[in-house]
């Protein structure tokens, strides 16, 4: 991947990109495109490889969409990702359409090397012909090389891992790893991470569920294992932002120039020890703006960490 550094994109660009788009969000004056288009993005180094990667992606697993306005706010996002200085696109085979919703996108904006695509191998099925089960993800994704290519809650693990590494060695996949994002798997991901040489794990944490910074983010900086933290918001299906809605930001959250609930939230789980990159859920443009505006400036300090945690605590959510 060729890293887009947000100085070399002259306002001009993003100024036309937004309109483009017709993003709302996205234009000149609102305050998501200034913390957008003014700050420098924070960056991390992948361990086993020494590169950087802005540490605000996106998850897609709601890209499985047809309709026109679906695809269309999609577009947008995917357009916009890499001029606001993100890369990571974290997409799976098991998410519906998703793949083939980037892929084809992707190869209409033209900008596949200004992202770092990341899938994960089937949760299920006949994984017998495994070239072809791999396969599969280059095909949908109408890319020669996949950055990051992950096994999927365990799923056909010791089938598929080996052919991984393979697709790794001949240079198709930059890296290789492991996901979950369910507790009753962190045994099995801590035996694989130290049993295996994974260049990068994906799992959950949120303010609402912190368990993975007891044992697997302190093992993957001694093994040098890079972190994307899947559910970042609480995920799909139970996220905490509804809830949030209407609640005031506590006054702290300026100290660290957090705007929104998702800004503070976000950088306190990049402010964990361990991770590397969030990949939030994003459909929509405003998300996009807000969510990347969380990998910019301050993080908080392992006090006001510790402030946020209480403050969450008497939320009752
Ligand atoms: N085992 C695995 O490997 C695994 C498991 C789960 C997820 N993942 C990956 O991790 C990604 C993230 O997980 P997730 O999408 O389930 O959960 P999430 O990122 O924790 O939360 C997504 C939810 O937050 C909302 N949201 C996003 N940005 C927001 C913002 N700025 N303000 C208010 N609400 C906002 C979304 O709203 P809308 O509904 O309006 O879009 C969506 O409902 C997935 O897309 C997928 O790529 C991987």
């Amino acid at each position: 991947m060729r890293r887009t550094d947000l100085e070399s994109i002259s306002r001009r660009q993003v100024i036309a990109s937004g309109i483009a788009a017709g993003v709302a969000a996205a234009l000149p004056g609102s305050a998501a495109w200034a913390a957008a288009a003014n700050a420098k993005p924070i960056l991390r180094t992948i361990p086993s490889s020494g590169e950087k990667i802005p540490v605000v992606g996106i998850g897609t697993n709601a890209f499985d969409v047809t309709a026109p306005e679906d695809i269309a706010t999609r577009k947008q996002v995917l357009q916009n990702l890499p001029l606001l200085g993100g890369s990571i696109v974290d997409t799976a085979q098991a998410y519906g359409k998703s793949e083939e919703v980037i892929g084809q996108l992707v190869a209409e904006l033209g900008n596949r090397d200004k992202l770092f695509l990341s899938t994960k191998t089937p949760l299920g099925g006949d994984v017998s012909n495994t070239q072809a089960v791999i396969d599969t993800s280059f095909k949908r994704l109408r890319t020669d090389r996949i950055d990051l290519y992950e096994i999927h809650n365990f799923f056909a693990t010791d089938t598929l891992l080996p052919v991984l590494r393979e697709y790794q060695q001949a240079k198709k996949v930059r890296y290789i790893g492991a996901t979950t994002s369910f507790e009753n798997q962190y045994a099995p991901l801590l035996e694989l991470m130290r049993k295996q040489k994974l260049d990068f794990i994906a799992v959950n944490y949120a303010i609402d569920a912190r368990n993975s910074a007891k044992e697997i983010l302190p093992l993957a900086i001694d093994k040098g294992i890079a972190v994307l933290i899947n559910m970042p918001l609480g995920g799909r299906r139970g996220s905490f932002m509804p809830k949030l809605a209407g609640k005031p930001l506590p006054a702290f959250a300026a100290e660290i120039g957090a705007t929104t609930w998702a800004q503070l939230l976000l950088k306190y789980n990049l402010s964990t020890p361990g991770v590397t990159a969030v990949i939030p859920g994003t459909t929509i443009m405003d998300y996009l703006t807000d969510n990347l505006a969380a990998g910019r400036g301050d993080l908080p300090d392992a006090a006001l960490r510790k402030r946020i945690e209480a403050h969450w605590d008497t939320l009752g959510i």
